[in-house]
């Protein structure tokens, strides 16, 4: 059958789709999950909204919130009393409420000590009968003025009209200790257990009064009044009142020494004319407009009359709506998950890329003949396709669930942000998976990022975008961070959802919008990250589109250093005539570049450079070798002899030091893609997808075989047939739950699809029963016919059995080569005599062995057993026979054998030979 032509990028990209269907097929529950993920979400925040809701609007079952019109008025937000509701209530008509003057703690009003040295102070002896008059302090520029204003504070006394009681009580000035922390829907002074306080200049006997009210629905039955007395003293200056309050204020430490004052006033250079305060208040939650009206009204009195009042009736909220519909979860939790929720594809991909890199998947693919493009169309497309989806399902569910911050954000500016950003994110991912080796690392470390970026974002970026202390350049660089760009993005569909309008094209503009400048730096971003990502992934340096013309130069500074490799290399090979004719022969045949050999090295040599403080490593030294179509070539070497290094080499894995080989006359340094398509590999560990069946791998590969149709069908059911893979539906069965075994035929398989002409098998056969074995075999005999195939073993037996020549690899170079019975008579020219006595014997069996054979050599004994090398040349095989029958006459002969040489043997003295060379060296 003729080689078919190199499959063309389209044809790649088929074979990579297909394959990555039915691999995703079978993972058809994760994805199904993976897209479901935003689904959920959005189920999770519908389900929250729904509950708080329903929290917020108890009203319609008639428990909290009572829903009276707004004429019945009185109170309309609570019948069980639990003021906790009032804030998700509607308040139409917020109840009405005495305006309060805010005592300070009563037990603590000041008396003189030696801090307040001012002797119009009280004595210390009123605490102890809780008698404390209020003080007062006052200043002013015109002492007579301010005399008069403050005289006429507590004018009018305590009086109740039952018919009005709110009137009357606003002409007194009532005070209370009871601290405001919240609104004024209560007022804390009826709802505690202490007693309400009216001012008055002097108290009278008698002077405790209690009041009803009645307010927001309640009423406060037999309410305590008392009066309490308020001291008002001159000060000279505003800045002596401002240091008696610091001296007396409350210190927390020593209880003794609290002396609080309730209130300042400096009426400036107020006259009848023109009225000017400064007032000093006890602050709390609760408004000081009583002071002003206090001091106001007084400066009124003074100046127009006693009969000239300006009363202060009451105080309450503003009236409010129900506040339910204003808690939008979406906005309100909105960037946190679902920065999480659309950073989650991250992991996902790059774990996914990670995972053909670590498998070896990537390698096992490219040596088949998938070139970049394709795969990174291939999958490229795959992630994208899924985060499209991924996202639908995120918009649209949201949408249908009428989340606003999906609905009100123009959906065609939400499709271009959420496009870019996934491309963006599968770059990077495409970029970070080259620093990656492990998908464990890969997948642990991208949650993290993932995780913290959210995290970051929250509390970093937005702060900072809300806030315009920051310069733009700093948000600009803050944004080239991808997790941070989606965030403001993020950040600019919620925060205009809350307003109401949303994000559109035409507000899209507006100077505090930053959702262009996040567009472009992400587009600009996602073309320079595609970029440096895939001439990364193809083991460039992403400046190397510049740097084109240097590989010339490079290539003819390698020849010379072949040359100067020539004198070392032959001065070795002089002693080794197969491997010197070897080498004219690819001399012979680079001369004439029309041979029909599948494989030349020429001079081919691997250094490693030294790391760590280690010399250099010479891995391979100057190899040269010819194989003919239709050969398999056995390398046969110790571990760690080279053998893998040169195989990496013909494989591309790694480029050589020096020298080169063509295969197909193709050179290995520049033309590896073209040879892809013509090699097969089987390496040495399986490469194969645990999820995929066999015939699934074999379909794949022929595909990438430029195999079609019928050829691909036929193709396939013959390799599964002659690998013994055909019967119990083994093929149909995933390659991850094969034996050992069954992963090596399988493997071999694959190698051999598609017809390649050079084929590469590191040791096939390890792992088989010897009936496998013996089936693998018979492929690979039938498989040489018209293909050259380089196969590593240590099994001599399967060495002599498939390879026409065998050379023997040793520290970096070819000991021998030549096939296995001319390599048994050149190296084992000899016959191996063993013979078993009793120790005592052994000088009488070796002068028996060299009566036979002058030249024998003793190559071991021990406890009587003892193994001689007989020349072939000097020893007649029935002198042996009879020697030993005479010999059994004497003593006792336990056991004795000759054999001939076997390709163990051979191995063995090469390989110690090669060995010794190099010590005395
Ligand atoms: C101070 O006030 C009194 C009475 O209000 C007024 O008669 C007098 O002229 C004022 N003195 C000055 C210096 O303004
Ligand atoms: C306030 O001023 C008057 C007269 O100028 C003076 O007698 C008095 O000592 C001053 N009081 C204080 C506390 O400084």
């Amino acid at each position: 059958m003729a080689n078919p032509a190199p499959a063309s990028f389209w044809t790649q990209a088929n074979a990579l789709f297909r394959k990555n269907i039915t691999y995703q097929k079978r993972n058809v529950k994760t994805n199904i999950l993976l897209i479901l993920f935003p689904v959920l979400l959005c189920v999770l925040l519908v389900v929250l909204q729904r509950a708080l809701d329903r929290v917020q609007s108890k009203d319609n079952d008639g428990n909290n919130c009572v829903n009276k019109s707004n004429n019945e008025g009185g109170a309309n937000w609570y019948t069980t009393g639990d003021v906790s509701k009032v804030p998700v209530c509607a308040v139409p008509n917020p109840p009405q409420w005495p305006p309060f003057f805010q005592l300070p703690n009563l037990q603590f009003s000041a008396f003189q000590t030696n801090i307040l040295p001012f002797s119009d102070l009280q004595q210390n002896k009123c605490r102890a009968h809780d008698k404390c008059a209020l003080i007062m302090l006052f200043t002013a520029s015109n002492f007579s003025f301010a005399q008069s204003v403050y005289g006429n504070m507590f004018t009018s006394p305590f009086h109740i009209d039952p018919t009005d009681t709110m009137g009357s009580l606003a002409t007194n000035v009532l005070g209370t200790e009871t601290v405001q922390v919240e609104n004024i829907y209560l007022e804390p002074a009826f709802a505690v257990d202490v007693p309400i306080y009216y001012l008055q200049n002097k108290c009278k006997l008698n002077s405790t009064f209690s009041i009803t009210f009645e307010e927001g629905g309640v009423t406060f039955d037999d309410k305590e009044v008392r009066c309490i007395q308020c001291l008002r003293l001159w000060r000279n200056s505003s800045s002596d009142i401002n240091s008696e309050l610091y001296q007396g204020y409350y210190n927390g430490n020593t209880k003794g020494q609290i002396n609080e004052i309730a209130a300042a006033f400096d009426l400036l250079n107020s006259n009848e004319n023109g009225f000017n305060v400064i007032i000093w208040h006890t602050s709390t939650k609760r408004s000081d407009a009583r002071s002003i009206n206090l001091i106001s009204n007084a400066y009124l009195q003074s100046v127009v009359g006693p009969s000239a009042k300006m009363l202060f009736d009451f105080v309450k909220e503003m009236p409010k709506h129900w506040i339910t519909s204003k808690i939008d979860i979406g906005s309100l939790l909105g960037s946190l998950l679902y920065i999480w929720v659309i950073m989650q594809l991250f992991p996902v991909i790059l774990a996914s890329l990670v995972y053909e890199k670590e498998q070896k998947l990537r390698l096992m693919m490219q040596m088949h003949g998938l070139s970049h493009g394709p795969y990174w169309v291939i999958s490229y497309g795959y992630f994208l396709t899924i985060s499209v989806i991924y996202m639908l399902c995120f918009v649209v569910f949201g949408s249908l669930l009428g989340l606003s911050f999906f609905r009100l954000n123009d959906y065609s500016v939400q499709f271009v942000f959420y496009f870019i950003y996934i491309n963006l994110q599968i770059s990077v991912a495409f970029l970070v998976s080259s620093m990656f080796s492990k998908v464990k690392t890969a997948t642990v470390s991208a949650f993290i990022v993932v995780f913290s970026t959210g995290l970051l974002a929250g509390f970093l970026s937005e702060s900072s975008v809300s806030s315009s202390s920051l310069p733009t350049w700093w948000t600009i660089v803050m944004e080239l961070y991808p997790g941070f760009a989606l965030s403001r993005g993020l950040y600019e569909f919620a925060d205009s959802a809350s307003n109401g309008d949303g994000v559109q094209w035409e507000n899209m503009t507006d100077s505090t919008s930053g959702m262009i400048q996040v567009l472009i730096i992400m587009s600009v971003e996602w073309i320079v990250v595609l970029y440096v990502a895939y001439y990364i992934d193809q083991g460039r340096s992403p400046l190397s589109f510049f740097k084109r013309s240097r590989k010339q130069h490079s290539s003819s500074t390698q020849k010379l250093s072949i040359g100067q490799q020539l004198g070392y290399n032959a001065m070795v090979h002089l002693q080794k005539p197969d491997i010197m004719q070897e080498r004219e022969k690819v001399e012979q045949l680079l001369l004439q570049p029309t041979s029909n050999h599948a494989i030349v090295c020429d001079e081919l040599k691997k250094v490693y450079p030294g790391q760590d403080g280690n010399p250099e490593k010479v891995a391979v030294r100057g190899l040269s070798l010819a194989l003919p179509q239709g050969e398999c070539f056995g390398m046969l070497g110790p571990n760690g002899a080279g053998k893998t290094s040169f195989i990496n080499m013909m494989i591309g894995l790694t480029k050589p030091t020096a020298g080169t080989a063509y295969v197909q006359g193709l050179d290995i340094r520049n033309q590896i893609n073209e040879i892809y398509t013509t090699t097969g590999v089987c390496p040495q560990h399986d490469l194969l997808w645990e999820s995929l069946t066999g015939r699934e791998h074999l379909l794949f590969y022929g595909r990438l075989k430029n195999l079609k149709g019928s050829a691909l069908t036929q193709a396939v059911e013959e390799s599964l047939k002659n690998l013994n893979i055909f019967h119990g539906g083994v093929a149909d069965k995933r390659a991850g739950t094969y034996s050992g075994g069954m992963k090596r035929r399988l493997s071999v398989a694959i190698s051999l699809i598609g017809d390649p002409k050079v084929v590469y098998m590191d040791e096939p056969s390890t792992g088989l029963d010897p009936a496998s074995r013996n089936s693998l075999w018979n492929v690979i005999k039938v498989a040489k016919q018209d293909r050259a195939i380089i196969l590593t073993t240590h099994s001599m037996e399967e060495a002599e059995a498939l390879c026409d020549r065998l050379g023997i690899f040793v520290n970096g170079s070819l000991q021998c080569i030549g096939n296995p019975t001319e390599l048994k008579s050149r190296y084992g020219g000899s016959y191996v005599f063993t013979i078993t006595t009793h120790l005592y014997h052994e000088k009488n069996v070796e002068n028996m062995v060299l009566q036979f054979s002058p030249n024998a050599k003793k190559i071991y004994h021990i406890s009587g057993t003892q193994k001689f090398e007989l020349p072939k040349g000097e020893v007649r095989i029935s002198d042996v026979f009879r020697a030993v029958e005479n010999a059994k006459r004497h003593f006792t002969v336990s056991a004795w054998g000759l054999a001939d040489t076997t390709m163990e043997d051979v191995f063995i003295k090469v390989a110690r030979g090669a060995q010794e060379s190099i010590d005395l060296s």
